[in-house]
């Protein structure tokens, strides 16, 4: 369907007479604004509102959030959830006082650079603060859209989120981008909502919306849930000997292709067959130990991992296997992420 400036001006007069008052909408304070976008990322507009009053009461300019007590950030952010979006703000004011001198840049691709802060929020600042003429597509945005359009992609891919945001900007006005981006995120919010009935008798998109006239509200949007993730379980190997470490070089294509890993193997072993791997490894009779468990997710698949402590009193030359001195270890050879908690046994058997 044909989108115009028509339509985008019908939503920005539909906002003037029925956006709520809320406390992010009464400036243009770019610090507040980034603020509350922040906060409003998995989280209520109502149960942001008195976190935002008081973050804002305490850390009233950028300067005073570069230079908080992470425990006071904490406390001040303390069940509002996902405290890195926390860390990455401080982080954030730490680098716009650096660089843009205590001012949020008005420029989405400097504020796109900045830590914590993704397509969205960099095009929802730019525009409500700054009137720059950018997309800010949230979920509401694309409920909406989805239901304007009539259209049936998946909204939670990458490409349908792309394609919403450039048929927002068909239909943004001249001026105000800011209000036009915020008025289809309150059309999402308190009209075209997202569980039970939206309120299409309220809506001033009603002629033109494709999903109102097709009876499609029902049907739209689409959001097809992820594969669920494949759980593998695993026994991971510590070998260690003398200041020594037994490492595997992993295959170079597949799952974290050509990099370094302490030995493993399929499946949770039991103390049997924990002792007949060590002995195709030639380390019969060796003291090992099972030390602790732990998950790593990877997009498509789950590893839950059991560890084993090996104590060898010499290192023994197996095949695939490769000795280091655990000080190279540090410096030299990228082990993944997903090993991290099992570097800790080697620790305490310095
Ligand atoms: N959700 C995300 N941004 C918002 C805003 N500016 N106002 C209301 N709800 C929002």
């Amino acid at each position: 369907m044909e989108l115009t400036k028509e339509i985008g001006k019908a939503l920005l007069f539909w906002y003037d007479h029925n956006a709520r008052i809320l406390p992010w909408r009464a400036d243009k304070n770019p610090y507040r604004i980034w603020v509350s976008e922040i906060m409003l990322q998995q989280t209520r507009v109502e149960a942001v509102k008195p976190y935002f009053d008081r973050f804002m009461e305490e850390l009233p300019k950028i300067k005073d959030l570069a230079q908080v007590e992470e425990q006071k950030l904490m406390k001040l952010w303390e069940g509002l959830g996902y405290y890195n979006r926390a860390r990455n703000l401080k982080a954030a004011a730490q680098t716009i006082m650096e660089k843009y001198n205590g001012e949020l840049p008005a420029d989405y691709e400097q504020l796109l650079e900045l830590k914590g802060i993704g397509i969205y929020t960099a095009g929802a600042i730019a525009s409500i603060a700054y009137d720059i003429p950018v997309p800010a597509v949230d979920g509401n945005v694309l409920r909406v859209m989805a239901r304007l359009l009539g259209d049936d992609s998946d909204i939670l891919k990458e490409k349908t989120k792309k394609d919403m945001a450039a048929r927002v900007m068909e239909m943004m006005p001249d001026e105000r981008a800011g209000d036009f981006n915020q008025a289809l995120i309150e059309l999402g919010a308190i009209v075209c909502v997202p569980n039970g009935e939206p309120k299409c008798c309220d809506c001033p998109w009603d002629t033109v919306c494709t999903a109102y006239k097709k009876d499609l509200i029902g049907q739209l949007p689409v959001k097809k849930p992820k594969k669920k993730r494949k759980i593998e379980k695993r026994t991971v190997f510590v070998i260690e000997s003398d200041g020594m470490v037994a490492l595997h070089k992993r295959d170079e294509n597949g799952l974290l292709a050509g990099l370094w890993e302490f030995p493993n193997v399929l499946g949770k072993c039991s103390q049997e067959l924990v002792e007949e791997q060590l002995d195709s490894w030639g380390m019969k009779d060796c003291a090992y130990e099972f030390t602790h468990e732990g998950k790593h997710i990877f997009s498509h698949i789950e590893w839950q991992m059991t560890g084993v402590l090996v104590s060898l009193d010499e290192p023994v030359a197996s095949d695939g296997l490769m000795w280091v001195e655990k000080k190279e270890l540090e410096e030299e050879y990228a082990i993944p992420s997903a090993f991290e908690m099992f570097r800790e046994s080697l620790q305490s058997a310095y």
